[in-house]
């Protein structure tokens, strides 16, 4: 059977805006969490404390994350990839942290600038840090099921790179669909590695929808029991260093389904819907959901 309930984590604000050209004011991203909080949202990842040279979308991180009226029941994750991004983010007071590797050489390279082993080797005294500050570290694997430079990836790549976070003392690994071309029982094959290491709850879908493929991957992950997702308000998102990727599942689209499943959330959908034309106004485009669309459009 399938689980009862679901935790969605809203990576919008952060994926979602990462790769956006146009510079989105920090007020509107503030003002876009505070929408997905009051639609029922309790996990997010706000921003990023990255180098603002390689993404300067999240250069307001600071400013976004004081700017925020933090609620005690929301935890707000931000993406740390060094020792350096998580002494900027330590006084912003995150409650957790996501750093980021992937299952392919060449992305990882081209998206942190080491080799996977390097990445490892430098989350691990940032994971120390963090985890002694009482600090949740969820682990992003990227390009789990293909990578744009390399193309198929074996589930073995996954099997290693997670057991190389685990042993670091990671808490909670990600698995990442990066450019959308994972299909139901590749990705099942894919967290099956990932169950290895990581117990159910600390497992968790990240799926971007570039082939349209991203619900159908995210109900046979619920056929493992896995409860746990990311998910982007108004299908927001796309990594800068992986053209061509589109956004992940649509929150909405995600709610939609779970809701017909019968399976709980504690999410609004309007209010959700609300949130994705809000930023869809932002960026001066339509949102990309279905669900958006055939609701907005009532
Ligand atoms: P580097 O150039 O190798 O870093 O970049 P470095 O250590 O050699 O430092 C170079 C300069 O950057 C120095 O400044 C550092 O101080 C500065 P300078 O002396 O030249 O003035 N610097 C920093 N500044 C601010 N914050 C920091 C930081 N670190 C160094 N944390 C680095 C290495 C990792 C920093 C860089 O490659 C980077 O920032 N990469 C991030 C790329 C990124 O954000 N990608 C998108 C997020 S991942 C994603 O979207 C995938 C995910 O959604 C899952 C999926 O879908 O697959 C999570
Ligand atoms: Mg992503």
């Amino acid at each position: 059977s399938l689980p009862s309930q679901v935790t969605l984590c809203d990576v919008g604000p952060r994926d979602g805006l990462q790769n956006e050209k146009q510079t989105v004011a920090t007020e509107h991203k503030v003002e876009l969490i505070q929408r997905l909080q009051e639609a029922g949202i309790r996990r997010l990842e706000a921003t990023s404390f990255v180098s603002p040279k390689w993404v300067p979308q999240m250069g307001d991180n600071v400013e976004v994350m004081r700017g925020i009226a933090r609620r005690p029941d929301v935890a707000y994750a931000v993406l740390v990839p060094n020792a350096k991004g998580l002494e900027a983010a330590l006084p912003l007071k995150p409650d957790e942290i996501v750093v980021f590797t992937a299952a392919s050489e060449a992305f990882t390279q081209k998206n942190i600038n080491c080799s996977i082993a390097e990445s490892i080797e430098r989350f691990a005294p940032v994971v120390a840090e963090a985890k002694a500050r009482g600090i949740k570290v969820r682990a992003a694997l990227s390009c789990a099921l293909g990578c744009p430079y390399e193309g198929e990836i074996h589930p073995d790549q996954v099997d290693r790179v997670a057991a190389q976070l685990k042993a670091i003392g990671v808490d909670h690994l990600g698995v990442s669909d990066t450019i959308g071309v994972g299909t139901p029982r590749r990705v099942q094959a894919a967290l099956e590695r990932a169950l290895k290491h990581f117990p159910l709850a600390e497992v968790s879908g990240h799926y971007h929808d570039t082939y349209g493929q991203a619900l159908a991957n995210v109900y046979a992950s619920l056929e493992l029991g896995v409860a746990t997702f990311d998910a982007s308000v108004g299908g927001l998102g796309g990594c800068p260093y992986a053209k061509g990727a589109t956004g992940n599942v649509a929150t909405e689209d995600v709610v939609f389904m779970l809701n017909g499943l019968g399976i709980e959330t504690g999410v609004d959908i309007e209010a959700l819907v609300d949130a994705a034309a809000f930023i869809s106004k932002v960026l001066g485009r339509p949102p990309v959901s279905r669900v958006a669309r055939a609701l907005l459009a009532k």
